[in-house]
């Protein structure tokens, strides 16, 4: 059976020319030995950091090329000094993995509330931060939950007030389906993966580090890669600076020419062509109250989430799954405080991309009615 995939919040199908792009560098390797096609394919190798630095506009030197955002986001957090007054400020919205840092690290945490429309509360946030905020980490597009945050306003917001803040941004569901800008969102580091809406392979990641707050950061793990020994004192290299000695060109290559197409198409026509999609999904099944959407529309990405009067997620999951269409279960875990709020334990995942074709979108819909109307047998 040939499926139509719904579940590019958990891994898009990635382009052609990116799976191309991976197999000709494997024959590279082939030809040269591991070692050798790196120092000969040097140049495509680093357009991957020229595709990601235009995406994201900033320098080269600030990006690491990893394997995913988890990978990143704990590098950075594990490289930063954060001392027992000081707190941390998240958002509703927090990702599950992250959540399990903070409860590992008895890290002093202050959560601020995301209103019933997604948008966050700006009087909870300035209650909440104060001169002992370190971090203010922010979840752009959450993994169960489409709504886009406004990035911009809060960095923005947060550095009027306390300009030595450090604000880290994940943009794991963001990146390739949003404009991520780190300069206008004002944000000092950056944490994304390859494999969703940037269709990208598996097991690519990367983190961006403003360079002015380099000096805060002392990476935990160094190797010949990232630092040396001189005289009797170690020197950390100034650029790519959470990379070490081992990683995969050929997935590097790929995620490369993943981004060179988004940068080619242009942001802002995919993110518009994404929410067109999902606002005609949503309209298509807006007369059927058995169903509930949770996103607010005005903040509408491609991820959509949702849950049918008398169904459990997983029954439509598998229904869905038997009818030739992958989506995704979003579960407690995936966040706790927002599930918490909501008082359900999961939801369903329906998350477009620019590749899924309204003839897609029309077949979901119909398995969906059927579904709701009885006409499908489960
Ligand atoms: C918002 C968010 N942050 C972080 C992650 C973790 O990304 P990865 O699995 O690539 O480490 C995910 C994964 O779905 C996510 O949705």
């Amino acid at each position: 059976m040939k499926y139509i995939n719904f579940n590019n919040a958990g891994s898009s199908k990635p382009l052609n020319i990116v799976n191309e792009e991976i197999n000709s560098f494997l024959e590279i390797e082939n030809n040269y030995g591991g070692y050798y096609a790196v120092v000969k394919f040097k140049n495509k190798l680093n357009c991957f950091y020229n595709n990601l630095s235009k995406l994201i506009n900033c320098k080269q030197k600030e990006i690491s090329f990893l394997t995913s955002t988890t990978l990143a986001w704990n590098l950075f957090f594990n490289s930063l000094q954060i001392k027992k007054n000081q707190n941390i400020l998240i958002f509703e919205n927090e990702y599950g993995s992250n959540l399990i840092y903070y409860k590992n690290k008895r890290h002093n945490l202050k959560i601020v509330n995301i209103k019933k429309n997604g948008k966050v509360c700006f009087e909870d946030l300035k209650k909440k931060i104060n001169k002992y905020t370190k971090v203010v980490s922010l979840c752009h597009v959450a993994t169960h939950c489409g709504n886009k945050i406004e990035a911009e306003k809060i960095c923005n917001y947060v550095k009027e007030l306390f300009p030595e803040v450090i604000c880290v941004l994940d943009a794991c569901q963001s990146i390739g389906q949003v404009e991520v800008d780190v300069k206008k969102i004002n944000c000092d580091v950056l944490v994304g993966s390859g494999r969703k809406y940037l269709r990208g392979p598996r097991g690519t990641g990367f983190i961006y580090i403003n360079e002015k707050i380099r000096n805060k950061i002392s990476p935990m793990i160094l190797d010949m890669k990232n630092s040396e020994i001189i005289g009797d004192k170690i020197k950390i290299k100034k650029s790519h600076i959470f990379e070490n000695y081992e990683f995969s060109p050929s997935l590097q290559v790929g995620l490369s020419k993943a981004l060179e197409k988004v940068n080619e198409y242009g942001i802002y026509n995919i993110e518009q062509n994404i929410i067109k999609k999902s606002k005609y999904f949503r309209k298509k099944l807006e007369n059927f109250n058995q169903i509930t959407f949770f996103e607010n529309l005005n903040t509408l990405t491609g991820i959509n989430t949702l849950k049918i009067k008398g169904l459990s997620s997983l029954k439509i999951y598998t229904y869905l799954l038997s009818k030739g269409i992958l989506c995704s279960i979003s579960k407690y875990s995936s966040s706790l405080l927002y599930f918490n709020k909501l008082t359900v334990n999961d939801l369903i995942r329906i998350s477009i991309h620019q590749y899924n074709t309204y003839d897609d979108i029309n077949y979901l819909v119909k398995c969906l009615i059927d579904l709701i109307t009885k006409k499908a047998i489960i």
